[in-house]
C-alpha cells in the first residue's frame, strides 16, 4: 500500500508491517519575525502586515451571556458510563462542538508545573529560543508555521510545536533543556492528557452508534501534536489576531488554556464568542477528522485568539488524530443504510492533512476539498 504522507519529517518504520512511512513534502512556511521580540522591542509599533481586514477586526470586550451556555462535562462522570453524562456530550458535540471538562482527573500540580515552564521558556532570551528553532523543512520546533505567502496577514503569536505520540516520533533536539524541568513537565501532562482523549474518543464513538474501541481503532495510530502558543500583549488587540479563524484537523483538540487570560474565541451560530477559562479545566473541540467521520453530525468548529492589551497569554493544544495512512470517510453508522447523504470522500489523513498544511489558516476551507460534489 503506497503510504504517501507522514506528518512530521521522519522516515519511521511501521511497526509490525515493516512497511516505510514516506516523508511529508507540503513546501516550506516562510520564516516571519518573531513576535515576542517586536513587542520587546516597540510595545506600540503594529507593522501592516498584522492588521486585519475590517471585516476580521475582532471586538474586543464584549461579553456576550451565550459564554456561559459553553456546556461543560463532568468527565469522571462520563466515564463512570453515567448515561445522561454521555447525552449531555452528545449534545455538546451537536450543538457546539466545544465544551470544558471537569473533574478529568490530572493534578493541579501537573498543569501548574507545565504552564509555568511554559512562561519561563518564553521568558527565555531568543538567541535561547531559537536553539529550538522549526527547521526549514519541518513542523516542530519554536518559531511559527502556516506562513505560505509573503502577503498575508500574519498573526500575533509565537508557539514551540512538538510530537509527543507516539514517542517514535519525538525529536528531542527541539524539547527545550532550559527551563530546568519543562521537558520532564511536559511529558507528564501529555502522558495525562493522552489518557484523556482516548477516553473522549472512546465516548464519542458510542455516540457515534459503535462500540466503545472502534473510533480508536480507526485511528491506526493515534497522533498527538502539542503546540504551546505564546501572544504577546498587543497595544492595539482591536486590529490583530493571536491566531486566525481556522477549524483543527484533529479528531479533538484538548487545550489547557491561561486562567488569567482570556483570548479564545469560537464563533457559534456567527458570531464570536468568549471561552472563559475555567480554573484547571480543559477546553475541547471537536476536529475536522470528526467531522467527516460523523458525516457532518459533529462539526468542526472555527476558532480563532485574540490578544490582550496588557497581558501576554499562554495556550497548550494537543491536536489528536489519525494516522497518516488511516482512511477517513463517512461511517457507516451515520449514512443510516445509504438514507443519508455521504458528504465527504474516501481520502487518508494524511492527504487530507498535507492539502490543509500548504494553505494559510482560512476557517474551513480547507474542508472544500475533503466534500463531495452534487450538483
Ligand atoms: C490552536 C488554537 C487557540 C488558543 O493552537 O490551534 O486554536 O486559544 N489555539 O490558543
Ligand atoms: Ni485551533
Amino acid at each position: 500500500m503506497g503510504v504517501d504522507v507522514s506528518f512530521g519529517s521522519e522516515i519511521a518504520e511501521r511497526e509490525g508491517s515493516g512497511e516505510m512511512e514516506g516523508v511529508a513534502v507540503w513546501g516550506k512556511y516562510l520564516q516571519v519575525e518573531n513576535v515576542q521580540e517586536m513587542v520587546k522591542k516597540d510595545p506600540s509599533a503594529i507593522p501592516e502586515i498584522y492588521v486585519r481586514e475590517e471585516k476580521d477586526k475582532p471586538s474586543v470586550g464584549d461579553d456576550s451571556p451565550l459564554t456561559s451556555e459553553i456546556p461543560v462535562i463532568d468527565f469522571s462522570a462520563l466515564i463512570s458510563g453515567e448515561e445522561c453524562e454521555l447525552r449531555k456530550l452528545d449534545k455538546a458535540c451537536q450543538d457546539w462542538g466545544f465544551f470544558q471538562i471537569i473533574n478529568h482527573g490530572i493534578q493541579e500540580e501537573v498543569l501548574q508545573k507545565v504552564n509555568k515552564g511554559a512562561a519561563d521558556f518564553f521568558g527565555l532570551p531568543l538567541e535561547e529560543k531559537n536553539k529550538y528553532e522549526i527547521g526549514s523543512d519541518d513542523v516542530q520546533g519554536y518559531g511559527q508555521i502556516h506562513v505560505v505567502s509573503e502577503d498575508q496577514t500574519l498573526d500575533w503569536g509565537d508557539a514551540l510545536i512538538l510530537h509527543m505520540f507516539p514517542s517514535k516520533l519525538r525529536k528531542l533536539k527541539f524539547w527545550p533543556t532550559t527551563p530546568l524541568g519543562f521537558k520532564e513537565a511536559i511529558e507528564v501532562y501529555s502522558a495525562e492528557v493522552s489518557k484523556i482523549a482516548e477516553q473522549l474518543i472512546g465516548s464519542i464513538s458510542l455516540l457515534l452508534g459503535m462500540n466503545k474501541d472502534r473510533l480508536l481503532s480507526l485511528h491506526e495510530e493515534v497522533i498527538e501534536m502539542l503546540r504551546i502558543n505564546y501572544y504577546p500583549s498587543c497595544s492595539r488587540p482591536d486590529q490583530v489576531l493571536g491566531v486566525s479563524p481556522h477549524s483543527d484537523s484533529s479528531t479533538i483538540t484538548i487545550l489547557l488554556q491561561d486562567e488569567d487570560v482570556t483570548g479564545l474565541q469560537i464563533r457559534h451560530n456567527g458570531s464570536w464568542l468568549p471561552v472563559k477559562p475555567i480554573p484547571n479545566a480543559l477546553v475541547v473541540n471537536l476536529g475536522d477528522a470528526l467531522e467527516i467521520w460523523s458525516n457532518g453530525r459533529y462539526e468542526s468548529i472555527e476558532h480563532r485568539a485574540i490578544t490582550n492589551e496588557h497581558k501576554a497569554r499562554i495556550s497548550l493544544a494537543t491536536f489528536v488524530y489519525p494516522h497518516a495512512s488511516a482512511e477517513i470517510e463517512p461511517l457507516e453508522s451515520q449514512l443510516d443504510g445509504q438514507q443519508c447523504k455521504k458528504l465527504y470522500k474516501k481520502m487518508s489523513h494524511g492527504e487530507f492533512l498535507k492539502n490543509k498544511m500548504m494553505q494559510k489558516m482560512d476557517g474551513k476551507a480547507h474542508l472544500e476539498f475533503a466534500k463531495i460534489q452534487y450538483d
